[in-house]
Order: C-alpha cells, then structure tokens, then sequence
C-alpha cells in the first residue's frame, strides 16, 4: 500500500497520496469469456500522485468535491469506491471526499483507481471497520481491474484480468531510476483499447516472466521484454501518441513504452540530468511530461497480507 497518512484529526479527518503507477511489461494473454482479457503485467507505482482529504461528517451524505470540477461525479471512482464499501458494511456515517487531481485522467496511468484504493484504505481505517485483505481486494476489484494493485502498490505482478495481485520485492534497476512520462494530448477508453486488440497482440507471458526474473535477481531486464501489447493499436490509431514516441526518441530516450491501455508513453534513466534535459526539451516543444521516480510499499501495506503465493 502506498499511501502516505496526514491525520488532520485522528477519527474525523485524514489526508493522503494517491500515486500514480506504470506497467514495465504487459502481455495480454487472450480474450476471456466473462469479455475480459487475460494478463500478465508488472506494475510499479509512481511518485506523481492525487492528495485526497476526507472528514466525517454529521449528516450520512457522501460528497465528494474534486479540483477538475469534470470529475466531480458519481461516476468518479473515490466517491464510488465510498458508496461501495457503505454498501457492504452498512455504515451510514456520511463523508467529505476532497480531491485534489494531478495525476492526468484516462491516461494508462491508473489515476481513478488509485484514489479508489486511496478511500478503501483510509475509510476503513476512519470507520474502524474489521476487514479482511480479502475483502477489500475483492471490493477493489469490483470496482476496476486495478483498483486491487493500489491496495499493495510499490512493484507487483498482477495476473488474471489485473485483479491477481503479486507483490515482489522492491527492486528497481538504476537503469530506470528516473522516469519520464510524456501525456499526448488526448484521452484514452481503455474499453477501445482492448476491443480493438487482434490476435497478433497476444503473447504467452513470457515477457513478463523474464521481467520477473531478472527484477528478483535484481538486475535490469532486457528491453526486448519491455513489452506492452496494447501498444501497437494505441501508436497506429492515434498520431498523437505516434508522435509523442518519436519526440521521446528524438530528444535521447533510450526506449519508449505505453503505460497501460495509454495514451500515456514513459522511459526510464539512470542519471538526472540526463533525465532532466530529456523532460525539458519535451515540455519546450509544448508536451505535457513528468519526471518521476519509483515509489514502494509504505508502512501501511504491513496491514494487508499478500495473496497466498501460488
Ligand atoms: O476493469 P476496468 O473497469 O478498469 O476495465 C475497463 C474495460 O477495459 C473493461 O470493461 C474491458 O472492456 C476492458 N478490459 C479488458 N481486460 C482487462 C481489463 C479491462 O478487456 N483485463
């Protein structure tokens, strides 16, 4: 779990970081019945993150006010993930979420699920509700297929349709030390994204497998298996992220990957000012870039037990 706590006044109010995480690798394995399809991916959170502050309040309404007022809907995922976790203990206090939102939307970058897992844990602890690691991962999942990796955060493997989760230990390779995120100027359904993918896109997992290896033997993986199979739909059917990978790759990066179903694309450093050159001649020629670092586990994941090891 990732979050860092700020409490305003213990039982009524706390603050705290949502972060923002990327896919090293992603295999899609193939299409499943339910409609779904199956993965195998490596993510990593991020230190580029939403802050959200909620406070009981005296009536049961449950509100949530976000700094892009766009958002501030029932469909946002912090004001649902709220409703859903009242749903299921019968809570009726009400409550104030407030959201401050950096972390761009709809962008591969898993913002909304964040700040879903975010309330999850935050509320379970300020309504002092006794629930399982499996019960929240089960209400995470009901809500997004990564909802249940934000419990965790950090570096995991997350297997089945993202809701598997798999913490790994927190290695990161100093190759990757720095990471430059460039936004293209769109949005992105995720839903598109897989109903356009072909069987050409579909791979065994053995990119993530060897991700998995080398990252437990604690040394940088090969970029041939930093792989992601939503890619090739995403680069050929928006220019924007087409020419956002060439800006990258023209201005030095090494490599350049899709995070997620996009249009979000990273690389990764070893050395700052490397890194730092390379985000700003990318936000000179006018791109919205991030340069980040990984961030793991805080304290508070201690309090969520790992999925059984399989
Ligand atoms: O789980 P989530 O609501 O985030 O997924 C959004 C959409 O992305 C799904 O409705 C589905 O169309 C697609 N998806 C998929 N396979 C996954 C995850 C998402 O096809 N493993």
């Amino acid at each position: 779990m990732t979050m860092q706590w700020q409490w305003l006044q213990p039982d009524v109010s706390c603050a705290l970081r949502a972060y923002a995480k990327i896919n090293l690798t992603l295999d899609i394995l193939g299409r499943r019945g339910d409609g779904y399809h199956a993965l195998a991916t490596v993510m990593q959170t991020v230190d580029l993150y939403d802050t959200l502050c909620l406070t009981l309040r005296d009536d049961e309404e449950v509100r949530l006010v976000c700094t892009r007022p766009e958002l501030s809907t029932e469909a946002n995922l912090a004001l649902r993930a709220a409703l859903v976790l009242r749903e299921y203990t019968g809570e009726r206090r009400g409550l104030q979420i407030e959201l401050q939102k950096r972390i761009p939307c709809a962008a591969g970058l898993g913002g909304g699920s964040s700040d879903a897992a975010a309330v999850l844990l935050a509320l379970a602890r300020l309504w002092q509700l006794q629930l399982t690691a499996a019960e929240l991962v089960k209400l995470a999942a009901s809500l997004g297929s990564d909802v249940p990796f934000f419990l965790y955060g950090g570096l995991a493997l997350c297997e089945g349709r993202g809701e598997l989760v798999r913490p790994l230990p927190p290695y990161w390779p100093t190759e990757l030390r720095w990471l430059v995120l460039l936004k293209p100027a769109i949005s992105v359904a995720t839903a598109e994204v897989f109903s356009a993918l072909t069987a050409r896109d579909y791979s065994d997992g053995s990119h993530t497998r060897a991700v998995c290896a080398a990252l437990q033997e604690q040394r940088m993986p090969s970029l041939a298996h930093l792989h992601n199979g939503l890619e090739r739909g995403v680069v050929e059917r928006y220019p924007e992220v087409a020419a956002g990978r060439e800006a990258l790759l023209e201005a030095g990066a090494p490599f350049v990957r899709l995070s997620g179903s996009g249009p979000t694309l990273f690389t990764g450093l070893a050395d700052l000012e490397q890194a730092h050159r390379l985000w700003l001649r990318l936000q000179e020629q006018g791109y919205e870039v991030y340069l980040t670092q990984p961030v793991s586990c805080s304290a508070e994941s201690l309090t969520l037990a790992p999925l059984p090891a399989r």
